[in-house]
């Protein structure tokens, strides 16, 4: 509980943190200056976020797919992908329901949701090619070809080639925890219009309880109530998640509604 504090109360972008990090941390530094030099380089050629991302995604991809989406062994890929779907199965999840994952890479959890949904009820969409030729890969891999599962590549969140009122969920893991806020609030002002009524949106986030800031244009960490007056600002009810704070999951999760947030909850 103390640790989780005290992460919330760091500024990972001020040189204190910097230079307390190193002093801690010495084996980190090297790698460190690696990426830094690396982003920068990228940042310089691409200015535009999406475009940045891209190669970024592109660059770790070509290392490790599973490593690009944040998993650093093959256990860690397969557990974070069990604790999204568990986490959603938990909530209510259904076979029929049909799920929009937004930013879903090589399909760390999205396997495991096409094998669950019936077939044709997954839509996975990523800004990177080559994180989605790796997501192929995983259903080869699995086996789900036949629950036809729909990936599709995009240049902004804007949602506007989906059909309305479609999805029951809508699901993004560690997907904010890499936006700027223009990104966020791109995605926001779209995903009402493609919840089926009584849907819901599942984001992550790195939640910061102190300056918002970001590390790298790769890591970004926000307040709650940025967020949730984000989503009210497009005509959405948006509220923390607190038993997604018990998985020990560095994120935290807010989940948007069109509905108004039941009585009991309000009140809470
Ligand atoms: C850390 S990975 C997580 C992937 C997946 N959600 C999971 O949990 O395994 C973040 C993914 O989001 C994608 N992404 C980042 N920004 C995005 C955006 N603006 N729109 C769609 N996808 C995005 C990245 O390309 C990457 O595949």
């Amino acid at each position: 509980m103390k640790k989780r504090s005290a992460r919330l109360r760091r500024n990972r972008a001020s040189l204190g943190h910097k230079i307390r990090y190193a002093a801690r941390r010495p084996e980190r530094v090297v790698p460190y200056l690696g990426r830094l030099g690396r982003d920068t380089w990228l940042r310089l050629k691409h200015r535009d976020h999406v475009e940045y991302y891209r190669a970024v995604m592109a660059s770790d991809s070509a290392k490790s797919p599973e490593g690009a989406v944040g998993s650093h062994t093959h256990e860690r890929w397969l557990a974070l992908g069990r604790l999204q779907f568990d986490y959603l199965a938990g909530h209510g999840l259904k076979p029929s329901d049909r799920v929009l994952e937004i930013g879903c890479g090589n399909l760390r959890a999205g396997w495991r949701f096409i094998s669950f949904l019936d077939a044709g009820n997954y839509y996975g969409l990523d800004i990177s090619p080559d994180i989605l030729l790796a997501a192929q890969k995983t259903l080869v891999r699995f086996g789900v070809q036949d629950k036809a599962p729909h990936l599709m590549l995009v240049q902004d969140l804007k949602l506007d080639f989906l059909p309305s009122e479609y999805f029951d969920v809508v699901h993004a893991h560690s997907v904010f925890s890499h936006s700027p806020i223009e990104v966020i609030d791109e995605c926001l002002a779209s995903v009402g219009r493609v919840l089926a009524p009584g849907g819901h949106f599942d984001f992550t986030f790195d939640r910061t309880e102190t300056k918002e800031h970001h590390v790298l244009r790769e890591d970004f960490y926000y307040r709650t109530e940025t967020l949730i007056e984000l989503a009210a600002a497009h005509g959405l009810t948006a509220r923390f998640m607190e038993d997604w704070e018990k998985t020990g999951h560095p994120q935290s999760k807010i989940r948007v509604t069109r509905e108004p947030a039941p009585a009991k909850l309000q009140d809470a």
